[in-house]
C-alpha cells in the first residue's frame, strides 16, 4: 500500500484494463470511470467503479468528492483511424470536448496530475527515414490524430496556468496481452492488425484483407512498431512516480524502435500459432501513414523505462495465448454447437 490514489479514466478498456492491474500490483488504490460505450465490465477487477460520462458534470464532482484523487489516466478515447476520418464531429466531441470537462473538475477539485494517452497519431508522415523522435513534427494525418494532438496542446497551456502537471505518452501500436492470459485485446468491431490475424488462425473469420500493397516500403505494406501492453503499464507507472515526486511536464514516445510490415506480423502469427493465415490484398485505408516507429530513447534516460516485450513474436505469443482462451470462453458460454 503507499496511500495513493489514482482515477482510470476508461479503466474497462484495452489498456485500461492492464493499467487497473498494474497499479493494484503496485499498491495504489484504484478508482475506475468509464461509460462501457467501447470497454467491458468483466475486465473491471474488484474496485470502485463509477458508470458514467465526462460530460456528467455532477457525476465527476461526486467521483472528485468522495475519493482522494492524487492523480488521473485518461485511456477514455475513440481510437480508431479510419473512423476517425468518416466520423469527425464524434472524434472531437468525444476525445476533446470531454478531455475538457475531465480536467474542469480536475481544477475544481484541485486535482493536479494528469497522465495522457497520447498516440503516434500526433506525428503524420514520417519527414525523416527511420524512428521519430518526440521533436519531430506534428502534422496528424487522420481526425484521430488531430485530437490526440490538441489535448496535448490543452495541457501544455493548462501547465503552463498552473491548473497541472502531466505526461503525454505517444503510444505507438499497443499490442499483446497480460502474461496471466486473463486479459487482452477485445475490440468490438475488431479492426487491429494482430487480433483480427489470430481470429483467422482460429477459424472465426476466413481470411484477413491487407490494406494497401502499394506503399512506399520493402514489400509494399505498412510498418509499424509494436510496443507491447505490460510495458505500455510500466511506462505510466513511471511517470506517475514521476509526477508525484514533483517530476517535470513531459511527452515521451513509447515504442521499440522496430517496424514490422503487415506481411511480417502475418507470417509472426502464422508462426505462434502453427496455423495458415489466408490474406487478401485490398485498397489502402484511409489515414494510415505509410510508417511509424518510435525513437524511445527519452523515456529509458529520463524515467528508466525498460521494455520487457520487445520481440514482435513474444509479443504476438502473448496474445495468442489470451485468444484461445477467449475463444474457448466463448466456446463455452455459447453451449455444445447445434
Ligand atoms: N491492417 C491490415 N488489415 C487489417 C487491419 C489492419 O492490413 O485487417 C493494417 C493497417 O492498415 C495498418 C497496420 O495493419 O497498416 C496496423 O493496423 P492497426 O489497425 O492494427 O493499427 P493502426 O496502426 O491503424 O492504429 C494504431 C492504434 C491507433 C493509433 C495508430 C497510430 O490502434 O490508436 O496506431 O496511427 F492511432
Amino acid at each position: 500500500m503507499n496511500n495513493k490514489t489514482v482515477l482510470v479514466v476508461g479503466g474497462a478498456g484495452y489498456i485500461g484494463a492492464h493499467m487497473v492491474r498494474g497499479l493494484l500490483d503496485a499498491g495504489y488504490d484504484v478508482v475506475v470511470l468509464d461509460n462501457f460505450s467501447r470497454g467491458h465490465r468483466d475486465l473491471v477487477p474488484a474496485v470502485p467503479l463509477v458508470e458514467g460520462d465526462l460530460g456528467d458534470t455532477l457525476l465527476l464532482n461526486e467521483v472528485f468528492s468522495r475519493y482522494p484523487v492524487d492523480a488521473v489516466m485518461h485511456f477514455a478515447a475513440y481510437s480508431l483511424v479510419a473512423e476517425s476520418v468518416a466520423r469527425p464531429l464524434e472524434y472531437y466531441r468525444n476525445n476533446v470536448s470531454s478531455t475538457i470537462d475531465l480536467l474542469e473538475a480536475m481544477s475544481r477539485h484541485r486535482v493536479r496530475r494528469f497522465i495522457f494517452s497520447s498516440s503516434a497519431a500526433v506525428y503524420g508522415e514520417p519527414s525523416v527515414a527511420g524512428a521519430m523522435r518526440e521533436d519531430h513534427p506534428t502534422c496528424p494525418t487522420n481526425p484521430y490524430g488531430a485530437t490526440k494532438l490538441a489535448v496535448e496542446r490543452l495541457l501544455v497551456d493548462c501547465a503552463a496556468a498552473g491548473i497541472l502537471s502531466f505526461v503525454s505518452l505517444r503510444y505507438f501500436n499497443a499490442a499483446g496481452a497480460d502474461a496471466s492470459g486473463e486479459l487482452g485485446e477485445r475490440h468490438d468491431p475488431e479492426t487491429h492488425l494482430i487480433p483480427l490475424a489470430l481470429q483467422v488462425a482460429l477459424g472465426m473469420r476466413k481470411r484477413l484483407q491487407i490494406f494497401g500493397t502499394d506503399y512506399p516500403t520493402a514489400d509494399g505494406t505498412c510498418l509499424r512498431d509494436y510496443v507491447h501492453v505490460t510495458d505500455l503499464v510500466q511506462a505510466h507507472l513511471l511517470a506517475l512516480e514521476s509526477l508525484l515526486g514533483g517530476g517535470d511536464n513531459a511527452v515521451y514516445n513509447l515504442g521499440n524502435s522496430k517496424g514490422y510490415s503487415v506481411r511480417e506480423v502475418i507470417e509472426v502469427a502464422q508462426h505462434v500459432s502453427g496455423r495458415t493465415i489466408p490474406t487478401t490484398p485490398a485498397e489502402r485505408r484511409a489515414g494510415d501513414p505509410a510508417v511509424l516507429i518510435a525513437e524511445s530513447e527519452k523515456i529509458r534516460q529520463e524515467l528508466g523505462w525498460r521494455p520487457r516485450y520487445e520481440d514482435l513474436k513474444t509479443i504476438i505469443e502473448t496474445a495468442w495465448l489470451w485468444h484461445q482462451r477467449e475463444a474457448g470462453r466463448e466456446g463455452a458460454a455459447a453451449g455444445p454447437p447445434v
